[in-house]
């Protein structure tokens, strides 16, 4: 059984969606041992506390970056992280936290990578970006975090039509439905398969 973190920082529906793949037996081989945000009062943490799930707060604000990953690490080495899951964690890791954790640590971003990610591309300005350019179609993709920003190898991609006249925001959600909460729980769910 691999013990799972899960780092947030805002509402949490990809949280959401791996609590209920948890709950309705599909991840069977990880235990959600704790959810981490980096901004307080959010509702991510409130999904957590409902599920049962044991919660911390490591805020960014008013820390440096090293102060910030001293006691993310701090709080990680204390749930026992065997696999940790960036479910909309909108701060970039360092270094020390990457290197204690080589293709341990997941994201889940809202776009197909190479397209539309790196630094500056998190949340709606994924899918504003996606618009702009024209792109008839999108997606999600979950991937190994390294070092490069949206670099680390590619575990799990799906594709979205973009329809015509769409906005940020709906679209956002439809990428959500129709990708990120689908493809997330199941590369959650293999990875625990095969690291059991
Ligand atoms: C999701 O669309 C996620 O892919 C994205 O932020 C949203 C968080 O929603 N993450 C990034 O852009 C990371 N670069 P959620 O809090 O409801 O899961």
């Amino acid at each position: 059984m691999l013990n799972i973190v899960v780092l947030v920082s805002g509402g949490g529906t990809n949280l959401q969606a791996l609590l209920d793949a948890k709950k309705d037996g599909k991840i069977p081989n990880g235990e959600f041992v704790k959810v981490i945000s980096s901004k307080p009062g959010v509702y991510a943490l409130e999904r957590a506390a409902k599920a049962g799930v044991a919660t911390a707060v490591v805020e960014r604000k008013g820390k440096t970056a090293e102060e910030f990953e001293t006691a993310l690490l701090a709080e990680l080495k204390a749930a026992k992280a065997d696999l940790i899951v960036l479910a909309g964690f909108m701060t970039i890791l360092g270094e020390k936290v990457i290197k204690e954790y080589p293709e341990k640590i997941v994201n889940v971003h809202p776009a197909l990578i190479p397209s539309f990610c790196g630094k500056g591309f998190y949340g709606l300005k994924v899918h504003e970006a996606a618009l702009e350019y024209g792109v008839k179609v999108t997606g999600a993709t979950v991937h190994f975090v390294n070092e490069i920003p949206d670099g680390g190898r590619i575990i799990a991609q799906k594709a979205v039509e973009i329809d015509e006249g769409i906005t940020a925001e709906e679209l956002q959600k439809k990428v959500m439905e129709q990708a990120e909460w689908i493809i997330l729980p199941q590369a959650v769910a293999k990875l625990c398969d095969e690291r059991k």
